[in-house]
C-alpha cells in the first residue's frame, strides 16, 4: 500500500482559522480554547503541510495599533522562519466585527465601506510583504436578508469599485499578487452577492483589470447550491480563472459544514482530485475546514491530518483509474476523446455541411457506454480495483 504521508512537495496549506476554530456556532459558545497561531504553524509543519494562510484578524487583533500589529506578527514570523512554512495566500476579515453587519465593500453605510477598503489595502501590504501570491476576497457579509434594504445594482457598483481600487493599488505598488473571489450562496447573509462561480466569473468581466482577478472555489459552497464542484473547477480552468481552491467536505444542500476534505461527498471528492491533479491547476492544495466542535485538540490535529491523507488516498485512486487499461478502453467506448474534435472540419463549407446525409434513427440506437465507465470509477473509489 502506498505511503500517504504528506510532504512539502504536495503543497498542502491550511487556514489558521480552520484548526484555530473554537467551535462557536449559532447555538453555543467556544468549545475549545484559542490556539496560538505560532503553535499552529509548528503543528501543521510537523504534519506535513507546506503553507498557512490567514485573515488579518486571525493574527492581529482587530483595532491594533501599528506597534501592536508588529508585536502580534512577531511570533508568527519566527514560527515561519523556524519551520520554513510559506504564506501563499492572505485574506481579510470583513465579517466578524459588528461594524460589518451589513458587509464591507457593499455596506449601505459609506463610512463603513471606506473603513473596509482601508483594512483591505493595509492587508494587501502585509500579503506582499509575506510573499503571498493570492489575496482571497470572501464576501460573506456582502448581501441581504430582506428585499428593499439592498439596491443590488448599486451594491455591485460598489463591489466593482472596491476590487478596481485594490487592483490599481497592486499595480501601482508593483506587487506580485492576484485577487481570488470566493463565492458562497448564503450564510452568514440570507443571500450573498456573487453567490456562485458563474456569478463571480461574469462580475470579473466588468472589472478594470480582469486579468488580476480570478476565483477561489470552495467545495462546500458549490455543493450548498446543489452544484458540481469538479465541473465548477473545470470551467474556472477553462476561463484561466482558477487562482486558488478551498477544499473541504459537505453533505448536500444544507448549512456550510466545512467537514474535513474527503468526508462528505466522497464521489465528488474523487472527481475533484482528478481535475485538480490533471486539469492544469498548479496552486496550493488549500484546506478550509472546521474540525467539529465535538473535538479536543487531539481531534483537531487528527482532522487536519485526515484532510491531507484523504487527498493523497484519492490522488492514488485517481492515478490508478487513469492508468487502468480497462478504463482507457471504456473511455474510448464512451467516445470521450471525440468531444475534443471540433464539430466542423476546418475550412468546411457550410453549404456542404448542411447538405450532409445523417440517419438520426441509426445514431439514436448507439448507446453511450457511460455506465460501464462510471462503474470502473466507482470500483476504483470503493477500493476493489
Ligand atoms: C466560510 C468561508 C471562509 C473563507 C475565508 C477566507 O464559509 O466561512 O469559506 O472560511 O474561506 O474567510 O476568506
Ligand atoms: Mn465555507
Ligand atoms: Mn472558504
Amino acid at each position: 500500500m502506498a505511503d500517504y504521508t504528506p510532504t512539502r512537495e504536495d503543497r498542502f496549506s491550511f487556514g489558521l482559522w480552520t484548526v484555530g476554530w473554537q467551535g462557536v456556532d449559532v447555538f453555543g459558545g467556544a468549545a475549545r480554547p484559542p490556539l496560538d497561531p505560532a503553535e499552529s504553524v509548528h503543528r501543521l509543519s510537523d504534519l506535513g503541510a507546506y503553507g498557512v494562510t490567514f485573515h488579518d484578524d486571525d493574527v492581529i487583533p482587530f483595532g491594533s495599533s501599528a506597534a501592536e500589529k508588529e508585536a502580534a506578527l512577531k511570533p508568527l514570523r519566527e514560527a515561519l522562519a523556524a519551520t520554513g512554512l510559506q504564506v501563499p495566500m492572505i485574506t481579510t476579515n470583513l465579517f466578524s466585527h459588528a461594524v460589518f453587519r451589513d458587509g464591507g465593500f457593499t455596506n449601505n453605510d459609506r463610512d463603513v465601506r471606506r473603513f473596509a477598503l482601508r483594512k483591505v489595502l493595509d492587508n494587501l501590504d502585509l500579503a506582499a510583504e509575506l510573499g503571498a501570491r493570492t489575496f482571497v476576497c470572501w464576501g460573506g457579509r456582502e448581501g441581504a436578508e430582506s428585499g428593499a434594504a439592498k439596491d443590488i445594482k448599486a451594491a455591485l457598483d460598489r463591489y466593482k469599485e472596491a476590487v478596481d481600487t485594490m487592483t490599481q493599488y497592486i499595480v501601482d505598488s508593483g506587487y506580485d499578487l492576484r485577487i481570488a473571489i470566493e463565492p458562497k450562496p448564503n450564510e452568514p447573509r440570507g443571500d450573498i452577492l456573487l453567490p456562485t462561480l458563474g456569478h463571480a466569473l461574469a462580475f470579473i468581466t466588468e472589472l478594470d483589470r480582469p486579468e488580476l482577478v480570478g476565483l477561489n472555489p470552495e467545495v462546500g459552497h458549490e455543493e450548498m447550491a446543489g452544484l458540481n464542484y469538479a465541473h465548477g473547477l473545470a470551467q474556472a480552468l477553462w476561463h484561466g480563472k482558477l487562482f486558488h481552491i478551498d477544499l473541504n467536505g459537505q453533505h448536500g444542500p444544507r448549512f456550510d459544514q466545512d467537514l474535513r476534505f474527503g468526508a462528505g461527498n466522497a464521489r465528488g471528492a474523487f472527481w475533484t482530485v482528478d481535475i485538480v491533479e490533471n486539469g492544469g491547476y498548479d496552486g496550493p492544495r488549500h484546506f478550509d475546514f472546521k474540525p467539529p466542535r465535538t473535538e479536543d485538540f487531539d481531534g483537531v490535529w487528527a482532522s487536519a491530518a485526515g484532510c491531507m491523507r484523504n487527498y493523497l488516498i484519492l490522488r492514488e485512486k485517481v492515478r490508478a483509474f487513469r492508468e487502468d487499461p480497462q478504463v482507457r478502453e471504456a473511455l474510448s467506448a464512451a467516445r470521450v476523446d471525440e468531444l475534443s474534435q471540433p464539430t466542423l472540419t476546418e475550412g468546411e463549407s457550410l453549404a456542404a455541411f448542411r447538405a450532409e446525409e445523417f440517419d438520426p434513427e441509426a445514431a439514436a440506437k448507439r448507446g453511450m457506454a457511460f455506465e460501464a465507465l462510471d462503474q470502473l470509477a466507482i470500483e476504483h473509489l470503493y477500493g476493489v480495483r
